[in-house]
């Protein structure tokens, strides 16, 4: 037996019993005549210790062990005099009588701890390595306990886990394919399924009326925090059910990963906004509702006065930030900076302060009245201490977007958007169409198979833009955690929709041709969601980036810097798969 116990799990009770571990070494220490050794493994940490005293030669071997050595002791285990409480085993160590080195390491390239001194790239290039990182390691536990979870939640529920293809065929919706290329079938590819969509929606064509798969799904978009090329869903559908039926059976699957994993019992409904309130109010479809400061339009009350910027804007909105007042010239000119980044793209930043008297003090003062700023403030609800940042432009659209990014600046900046507060939302009612400028036509806002709402049907023929859609997204702190929709299983109105995106009937029948002809055998109503698991983890562990949730994840490059992949294929292979590669310098 290579171990009786593990490195996390002897504390006081077991003194004077001899046990065997097995682990890597994560530090010596000499002190005086006693040597103390680190030993790690997957569940924790025990000090072992080895007296000069009483086996010179047994010390000798442990001064002499490096980082990441693997070895295996045999001893005795006994009470600390200086314990560590900071660590479960801090109360005990092992008085070691042998000592076996069952495998050497190199100097590992970074020190294996919580605070490492490794990059970021060096970490992903020895991700073998980074793993062995409590604090790494414990995402990948917590992404393990989820998934038993939903597994047990579901299971209840009476979905069956179905698994469907990953070479599949690539569609022009949605984002970009990866592709495979098929020797078989000479200059054809197979595609990597962005969701199990029609699969699943086929499933309920065969009567599973409740399935779950949590799978993997591939899309080739730019990378962000939230994003990765491979990412996991927990996706679902059902059979014989409406809108209701779903948002309840997934907010139920909540508030059950809230209770078991985060151990918060969350009674209350989630709250429902709608898509055009959330883009009124927090000028996103993912807003963060954790706290206020929701966009007050401004175009009634501050048009008209000779300010040019504001006359000639078709929008005007700002936020109250709650005592924030006292923001310094400096801050409010960094604010100002913020927003007039490219990448936000707004042209300049007014601010108002409202003053101890409830006067209101503004930087464009010159303009405006007392009067006029009091509604303002009024309109605000603002009171004494408060601060009003406001931005315009001729686009309302972009002047909310960047409104949301201000919002979201000061919410950081406040601490209103503490990672162990969690705030859900249903957002319902997105449009069914979003309208391509660039490409003067209409696509499909979820996709092509969202029904939508019975009552705007009419509207297909004469405003397909506003034709609302029984679509929804879960939200959590600003995060699109899942999105779904009722389906359309009429053929007829599929058709259509087809026809509104602008496919010949002949490109919709060889894109989606099975599908059709499967609805034309008795498809049931049905509709389902997707979670992305990525997403919860990384939201109950408090990360950042979900990057830190996957075991082997992707750099923002797509690369992953591990394997070195992607990579060019030898002459041999692509001669074989009938591939010619054309890179234009
Ligand atoms: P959707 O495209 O909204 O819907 O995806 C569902 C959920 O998957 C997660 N997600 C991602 N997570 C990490 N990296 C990505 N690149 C990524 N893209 C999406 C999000 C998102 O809410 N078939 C439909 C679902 C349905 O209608 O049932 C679909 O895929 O959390």
């Amino acid at each position: 037996m290579y171990r009786t116990k593990t490195c996390g799990e002897l504390r006081l009770e077991n003194v004077n019993e001899t046990v065997t571990l097995a682990g890597w070494v994560q530090r010596v220490r000499k002190m005086g005549g006693m040597s103390f050794v680190d030993l790690r493994d997957r569940y924790g940490i025990t000090q072992l210790a080895f007296n000069q005293e009483v086996d010179a030669a047994l010390c000798e071997q442990a001064n002499h062990l490096g980082r990441e050595y693997v070895i295996q002791v045999t001893g005795k285990v006994a009470e600390r005099y200086s314990k560590n409480a900071n660590m479960p085993t801090g109360d005990i160590e092992i008085i070691v009588e042998k000592l076996q080195v069952l495998n050497q390491s190199l100097v590992p390239p970074f020190t294996i701890e919580d605070e490492t001194d490794g990059g970021d790239d060096l970490r992903m290039k020895y991700r073998f390595l980074d793993l062995r990182r409590n604090c790494v390691r414990s995402n990948l536990e917590l992404r393990h306990k989820m998934t038993i979870e939903v597994r047990r939640y579901l299971d209840g529920k009476g979905f069956l886990e179905v698994e469907t293809p990953v070479l599949i065929k690539s569609t022009p919706e949605g984002a970009r394919d990866f592709v495979v290329p098929s020797r078989m079938n000479p200059g054809q590819f197979y595609a990597l399924p962005q969701s199990p969509q029609t699969f699943k929606q086929l499933l309920m064509v065969s009567g599973f009326d409740r399935y779950f798969q949590i799978v993997k799904c591939f899309r080739d978009e730019d990378l962000r925090a939230d994003r990765q090329p491979e990412f996991t869903q927990i996706d679902c559908e059902m059979s014989f059910v409406e809108q209701e039926d779903v948002l309840n059976l997934f907010e139920g699957m909540a508030k059950h990963l809230f209770k078991t994993i985060r151990g918060m019992e969350i009674k209350e409904a989630f709250p429902r906004m709608t898509w055009a309130d959330a883009m009124k109010y927090y000028g996103s479809d993912k807003p963060d509702i954790r706290f206020g400061m929701k966009f007050v339009e401004l175009m009634d009350i501050l048009k008209g006065y000779g300010f040019g910027v504001f006359d000639n804007a078709a929008y005007i909105g700002g936020i109250c930030a709650k005592g924030a007042a006292p923001y310094t010239r400096k801050q409010l000119d960094q604010l100002t900076e913020y927003v007039k980044r490219p990448q936000i793209g707004a042209k300049g930043m007014v601010y108002a302060r409202v003053e101890a008297d409830g006067t209101v003090k503004s930087s464009v003062d010159k303009f405006y009245t007392q009067d006029v700023l009091q509604k303002m403030k009024e309109a605000f609800a603002a009171e004494p201490g408060d601060l009003i940042l406001i931005l315009s432009g001729d686009d309302a659209n972009k002047t909310r977007k960047q409104l949301c990014e201000l919002r979201l600046e000061m919410g950081n900046q406040l601490g209103l958007r503490n990672k162990d507060e969690f705030a859900c939302l249903w957002v319902v009612d997105f449009p069914l169409f979003e309208w391509s400028e660039e490409d003067q036509r209409f696509y499909a806002m979820h996709h092509p198979f969202t029904s939508p709402k019975p009552e705007d049907i009419p509207l297909l023929d004469t405003d397909p833009g506003a034709v609302r859609a029984n679509a929804y997204d879960m939200v959590i702190n600003g995060v699109e955690v899942g999105g779904g929709s009722i389906r359309i299983h009429d053929s007829q109105l599929q058709h259509k929709m087809f026809e509104l995106l602008g496919f010949t009937p002949e490109k919709a029948e060889s894109q989606f041709g099975f599908l059709m002809n499967a609805f034309k055998y008795g498809a049931p109503p049905h509709g389902g969601l997707a979670y992305g698991l990525d997403r919860w983890v990384s939201l109950f562990a408090g990360l950042d980036s979900i990057r830190d949730c996957i075991a082997f994840p992707k750099n923002n490059a797509g690369r992953d810097v591990m394997i070195d992949a992607p990579d060019e294929l030898d002459q041999a292979q692509l001669d074989e798969l009938h591939l010619q590669v054309n890179l234009k310098k």
